[in-house]
């Protein structure tokens, strides 16, 4: 029987990469069925509500989403849909793997990372306040709870996926206590796993050693505005941002989208880079229990991307979006 899967178009370049990964799905043989609701920038001006509480209820009924960017404004106007939606489905683990690919344009040809990243709480706690004039407060929120879940995800991660080392990345020397408890907890947990090499390494320091030498690492454990910071620059160190996949893991549901945010200086122009998106519609297949179609469609991206001759821009080549997904969709073993 089909499983369904809710569809979120988002913001920008959301709408055209979602529906290339849509038709890719589709083409590979998955028994897939899409539950489509919009969310985002757009929506907010449509309605007055960036996520329609019937989003919410729709992921927790089906377990999982494909997910387009959705724009968040800068400073004022409404909060981030992503946070949201990861706060209120207790979405507490941000995966993000960035492994170079064949055919793809890059400083390094032997990056195999993992990073993970906490995904409820930090500094994107959202608690901010101005204590008088001129002076703001912006809290940042470490428990031992979230710390301890996110740790455990990350051993039980590297134990499943045979990864051999993880670095806790934190600033512990400045903020004694919040990173400071961030790695107590991660020490502990980080015991219980004696067969998993685990390291520390200050977040500057470790900004350094990913330009210089980003295969001496393997697995990064972090909070959550370490994470996405790092997952950027480990983005670029494999092709861009055009490439590399996430995920939001919960208990119980789960929230696969690509990296990269709506690209409001693209969208529209039908240039935008589809396989970030492919990726993690692949990875949302292999989640749901579908993993052959999940490997075909992985299969295909490589081979597209190895050949080199219709990607697009952001990678070298001048094809569109559409003539890139259905090179993939061309690639597929068996099509
Ligand atoms: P961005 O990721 O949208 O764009 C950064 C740069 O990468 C731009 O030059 C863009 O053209 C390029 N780029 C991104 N994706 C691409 C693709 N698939 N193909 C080719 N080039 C691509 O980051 P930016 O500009 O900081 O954010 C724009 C909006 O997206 C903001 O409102 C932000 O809040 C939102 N955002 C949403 C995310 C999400 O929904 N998960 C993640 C990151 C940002």
């Amino acid at each position: 029987m089909a499983r369904t899967v809710t569809l979120i178009p988002g913001d920008g370049i959301g709408p055209e990469v979602v529906a290339a990964a849509r038709d890719v799905v589709e083409a590979s043989g998955a028994e897939v069925q899409w539950e489509v609701i919009e969310a985002g920038a757009a929506v907010a001006e449509r309605d007055g509500d960036a996520i329609p509480p019937r989003l919410i209820e729709s992921i927790r009924r089906h377990g999982v989403a494909l997910k387009g960017p959705v724009a968040t404004p800068i400073g004022g106007g409404f909060a981030s849909v992503n946070v949201a939606l990861r706060r209120q489905l207790e979405l507490y683990a941000c995966l993000r793997p960035a492994r170079s690919l064949p055919g793809v344009p890059s400083r390094y040809e032997d990056v195999d990372l993992i990073i993970v990243r906490e995904n409820t709480e930090g500094l994107y706690s959202g608690l901010e306040h101005e204590v008088t004039a001129g002076v703001v407060e912006s809290l940042k929120i470490v428990t031992e709870a979230a710390s301890r879940r996110i740790s455990r995800f990350a051993f039980e991660y590297a134990q499943e996926h045979g990864r051999r080392k993880i670095t806790a990345v934190h600033k512990a020397n400045i903020m004694k206590m919040s990173d400071g408890l961030f790695l107590k907890i991660a020490r502990e947990v980080a015991a219980a796993y004696p067969e998993i090499e685990y390291e520390e390494c200050i977040i500057d320091a470790c900004c350094m050693h990913l330009v210089q030498n980003p295969a001496q690492f393997d697995m990064l454990l972090m909070g959550n505005l370490y994470g996405d910071i790092i997952s950027d620059l480990v983005a670029g160190l494999v092709g861009g941002l055009g490439v590399t996949a996430s995920a939001n893991l919960g208990a119980d549901c789960a929230v696969f989208e690509a990296c990269h945010g709506s690209a409001p200086d693209i969208a529209g122009q039908g240039i935008a880079n589809p396989t970030a998106i492919i990726f993690a519609a692949a990875w949302m297949l292999e989640y749901i229990g579908q993993p052959e179609a999940g490997g075909r469609i992985r299969a295909a991206i490589d081979s597209v991307l190895k050949v080199g001759e219709c990607v697009t821009g952001d990678l070298g080549g001048q094809a569109t979006t559409q003539e890139m997904t259905q090179a993939v969709i061309a690639a597929l073993p068996g099509a």
